[in-house]
């Protein structure tokens, strides 16, 4: 069976969906975000679709979705509602990629008792963590990994966003003893060819395939 991953992140906005987008194109994969909060600006699902060109049958539904843009306990709470880890299951997808994304970072709430890393911990897929390439990042995504691995996950590789920097990969690698496999530099256009592109060029494919 194809290996499927849980893209997270080190912050929200820190480049999720184009990473998320760029393996769905890479890897042949469907694309899944259980919880989106900000739909009224647009839902992830929709723009991973848009930027590597996915046919409908290639992203799944939604479990929780919300308009207001704020933290997944937050947008429930204001919805009237709470979000049930237990409600969301892994889709069915033989012999198929899932790329899942998570909202925003690891400690995010999802309730008034857990957090994004419990729902991480309950699908138990292997984990890609984006950080952002430049200054901040050592910390960001060394705290990341190290809440990743305090629950047993496994943390598969980090995937920097942004312009090289060799001696913050450098250092996340030695200091976090992880690799960064991978980069997506500055995207003039967002689109499958330049996400194909950039994989070909940046990425230590053996790690995916
Ligand atoms: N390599 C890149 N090239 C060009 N633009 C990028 C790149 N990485 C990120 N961006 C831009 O940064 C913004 C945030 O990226 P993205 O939506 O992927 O973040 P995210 O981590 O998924 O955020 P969220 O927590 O809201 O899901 C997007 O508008 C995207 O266009
Ligand atoms: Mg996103």
């Amino acid at each position: 069976m194809k290996q499927s991953l849980f893209v997270t992140g080190t912050d929200t906005d820190v480049g999720k969906t184009v990473l998320s987008a760029l393996l769905c194109a890479a890897l042949d994969g469907i694309y899944w975000k259980p919880i989106q909060t900000g739909a009224s600006e647009g839902t992830d699902r929709q723009t991973v679709k848009r930027w590597a060109n996915l046919p409908d049958e290639r992203t799944i539904p939604e479990r929780y979705l919300f308009e207001p843009p704020v933290s997944p306990h937050l947008a429930a709470r204001q919805s009237g509602t709470t979000i049930e880890l237990s409600q969301i299951q892994l889709p069915p997808h033989p012999e198929t990629t899932l790329i899942v994304e998570g909202a925003g970072g690891v400690l995010v709430p999802v309730n008034e008792t857990e957090l994004m890393i419990d729902l991480m911990q309950q699908l138990n897929l292997p984990v890609i963590a984006a950080a952002r390439s430049a200054l901040g990042t050592i910390n960001h995504t060394l705290l990341t990994v190290g809440a990743l691995r305090g629950r047993g996950l496994d943390v598969k590789a980090v995937v920097m966003l942004g312009d090289k920097n060799e001696e913050n990969e450098r250092a996340v690698e030695h200091y976090g003893n992880v690799r960064v496999a991978g980069r997506v530099p500055r995207l003039e256009s967002i689109n499958r060819e330049a996400l194909l592109a950039a994989y070909r060029s940046h990425f230590d494919r053996s790690l995916f395939e």
